[in-house]
C-alpha cells in the first residue's frame, strides 16, 4: 500500500511541477526518479523478479483495418511548413471490451520509403510520450516555434533513415485512453509490453505494405525496459507461431535504465567524478548504499547522503548538467529565431501549447472521445505501476544469440542515466571485446566512442549529448542511427553530412 501511496504522491508531485516555470523539461526524468525511489523502499509491492511476457492464450486479436490507413492520414498539420512526405495519425484499439486505444504518429521516410526499415520509437518515464519527447523535440520531422502554434523543419529528422512510428503508450500517456479508468491503476512493464504488442500487429494490418519490412526498435530512458520488453514479446510469439509474425532485426537503447544496481551506482559515481556533489557524500554512499536487488532497506547514512546529493543537483538540468535552464516558460506573440542546433530548454511549454490546440488535435485525429483532462508530456492519469524488474540484461543476452542487432548509445553530459551507469551494466554482462574502443568521426570531428562485443553488440557515446539525444546532437544522432539501419559499423562513419 506504501508504494500505491508513494507514487500517487509522486504523480502529485509531477503535477504540482507542472506549474512552476523550468519544470516541464524535467518530467521525463522526474517520472523516472519516482520509480527508483519506489523501488529502493523497503515496503514496495513492485514486483522487480525477471521479465516474463503476459501469454496471449488466443493469440491477439487482430481486427479488420479496411479503409483506415487512409482515414489516418493527416493533410497538414496547423502551422507546418511545406514538406515532401506523408505523415498519418489516429487510434488503434487495443482491447475492445475495455475500450482501450493508443494514440500513434507515423512519419514516412523523406524518399525510399518503399525500401527503408520500418523504426518504432518510444520515451520513457514511465508515463511519457512519444509525441512530447520524441516527434516533437528529438527526431521528429517538426519542431515547435516559440509562439506554440507553428513548427519549423528538423534537417536532422530520423525519417531521412526510416519510416519512423511514434507510440503513445501505455494507456493514460498523451493522447492513449482506456474508457475503463480502473486500466490506469493497472500499470507496468507486463500490461506495456502485451499492449504494445497488440497495437503492433494491428498497425500492420492497417499498413500492410509495411508487414515484411525489416522492422527495429528504438527508444531511451526508460524505454530501456519498454523496447527490450516488446522484442521479448515479439520473439516469444514468433517462436510459438513458428513463423516471424513480426520481421524484427534489432533494437537500439540511448541512455538507458538496463541494470538498476549499475544504473544507481554508475549515476552516483557519475556525479562525483564531475564535481556536482562533495567526495565525502560520494563516499558516504559508497560505504552505506547498497543498490542490489535483494538489498535490505537502505540505512540512514545511505539515505542522508542519497538526500545530500538530490540537493546538489536539484538546480541544474542533470539531464544535460551544462544546459541552461528555462528561464521564461511564456509564449511568445512572434516566434523566436530558432534552431534545431540550437536546442531550447522551454520547448517543453511550445509543445505543450501545441499539442492542446482543438485545431491541432482535430488534424492528428487525436483526442476523438473528448478527454476530461488535458494533454501532458508526462501522464497525470496513471496512478500506479505493478511491475518493474531489476535487470533487462537476460533480455539482451536473449537478443543477442538469436542474432538480433543490439546497440546501446549514450549521451555523455547526461547525468541521469549517464554513461558511467550504461558502461557498468554492460561490463556485468561479461562480453569480449570484438573491436576496440575507438572514436567514431563526423565532419572531421569526434562523434563519440564505439566498442564492438563479440555476439554483436555495439556501444556507442555520443559526445555532448544530453539525455534527450537528437535533442541535443542532432546531427550525429542521425549518423548513428543511420549506421545501426544500415548494418554498417559506426567506426565507418567518417564523411560529411
Ligand atoms: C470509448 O468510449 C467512447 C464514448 O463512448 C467511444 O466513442 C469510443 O469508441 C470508446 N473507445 C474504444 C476504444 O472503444
Ligand atoms: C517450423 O517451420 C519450419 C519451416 O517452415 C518447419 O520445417 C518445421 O517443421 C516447423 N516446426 C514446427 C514445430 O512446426
Ligand atoms: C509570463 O506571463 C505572465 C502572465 O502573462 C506574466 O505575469 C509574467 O511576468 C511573464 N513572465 C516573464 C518572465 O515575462
Ligand atoms: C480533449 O478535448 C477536450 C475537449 O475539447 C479538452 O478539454 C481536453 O483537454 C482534451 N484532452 C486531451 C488529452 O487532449
Amino acid at each position: 500500500m506504501e508504494t500505491k501511496a508513494c507514487l500517487v504522491l509522486l504523480f502529485f508531485f509531477l503535477f504540482l511541477s507542472s506549474f512552476l516555470p523550468q519544470s516541464q523539461g524535467k518530467r521525463q526524468g522526474e517520472a523516472l526518479d519516482n520509480l527508483f525511489k519506489a523501488k529502493l523502499n523497503k515496503h514496495s509491492t513492485i514486483d522487480k523478479s525477471h521479465f516474463e511476457p503476459i501469454s496471449l492464450v488466443h493469440g491477439a486479436k487482430v481486427l479488420s483495418q479496411v479503409g483506415l490507413q487512409e482515414r489516418d492520414r493527416i493533410e497538414k498539420l496547423p502551422g507546418q511548413p511545406a514538406v515532401g512526405f506523408t505523415q498519418y495519425g489516429g487510434y488503434v484499439t487495443i482491447d475492445e471490451s475495455a475500450g482501450r486505444a493508443f494514440y500513434y504518429y507515423f512519419a514516412e521516410a523523406q524518399h525510399s520509403k518503399q525500401s527503408l526499415p520500418l523504426l518504432l520509437w518510444l520515451n520513457g518515464g514511465p508515463g511519457c510520450s512519444s509525441l512530447a519527447y520524441g516527434a516533437m523535440q528529438e527526431l521528429g520531422p517538426f519542431r515547435v516555434h516559440s509562439d506554440g502554434k507553428t513548427l519549423f523543419k528538423n534537417r536532422f529528422a530520423w525519417n531521412h533513415a526510416a519510416n519512423v512510428l511514434f507510440l503513445e503508450s501505455p494507456a493514460g500517456v498523451g493522447f492513449s485512453y482506456s474508457n475503463t479508468t480502473s486500466d490506469y491503476e493497472k500499470g507496468g512493464d507486463k500490461r506495456t509490453a502485451a499492449d504494445n504488442y497488440v497495437f503492433l500487429l494491428n498497425w500492420l494490418e492497417r499498413f500492410p505494405e509495411y508487414k515484411k519490412r525489416d522492422f527495429y526498435i528504438s527508444g531511451e530512458s526508460y524505454a530501456g525496459h519498454y523496447v527490450p520488453e516488446l522484442a521479448h514479446t515479439i520473439l516469444h510469439h514468433n517462436k510459438k507461431a513458428n513463423t516471424s509474425l513480426i520481421n524484427l532485426k534489432g533494437i537500439i537503447i540511448g541512455n538507458a535504465v538496463i541494470n538498476d544496481e549499475t544504473d544507481n551506482q554508475g549515476m552516483y559515481d557519475y556525479f562525483a567524478s564531475h564535481a556536482l556533489i562533495s567526495d565525502e557524500t560520494s563516499h558516504q554512499i559508497n560505504k552505506y548504499c547498497d543498490f542490489s536487488p535483494n538489498a535490505p532497506s537502505e540505512s540512514d547514512q545511505c539515505n542522508n547522503a542519497a538526500n545530500e546529493a538530490n540537493l546538489n543537483v536539484f538546480p541544474i538540468d542533470i539531464y544535460n548538467i551544462y544546459a541552461p535552464l528555462c528561464s521564461n516558460p511564456n509564449l511568445t506573440a512572434m516566434p523566436k529565431k530558432a534552431s534545431v542546433r540550437f536546442f531550447d530548454p522551454c520547448s517543453d511549454n511550445y509543445v505543450y501549447a501545441y499539442l492542446n490546440r482543438p485545431d491541432v488535435q482535430k488534424a492528428l485525429h487525436a483526442n476523438v472521445t473528448k478527454l476530461n483532462y488535458d494533454w501532458e508530456p508526462c501522464s497525470d492519469v496513471i496512478q500506479t505501476w505493478e511491475d518493474s524488474p531489476s535487470t533487462m540484461i537476460p533480455l539482451l543476452r536473449e537478443f543477442m544469440e538469436n542474432g538480433l542487432r543490439v546497440w546501446i548509445f549514450s549521451g555523455d553530459i547526461d547525468g541521469r542515466v549517464p554513461v558511467t551507469s550504461t558502461k557498468y551494466s554492460i561490463n556485468k554482462m561479461k562480453l569480449s571485446v570484438k573491436s576496440p574502443w575507438q572514436p567514431w568521426y563526423l565532419n572531421t570531428q569526434v562523434g563519440g566512442y564505439t566498442q564492438v562485443y563479440k555476439g554483436d553488440l555495439t556501444f556507442a557515446t555520443v559526445r555532448g549529448a544530453g539525455h534527450q539525444v537528437p535533442s541535443y546532437q542532432p546531427t550525429r544522432a542521425l549518423t548513428l542511427i543511420s549506421y545501426f539501419l544500415s548494418g554498417k559499423p559506426l567506426s565507418d562513419a567518417t564523411w560529411g553530412n
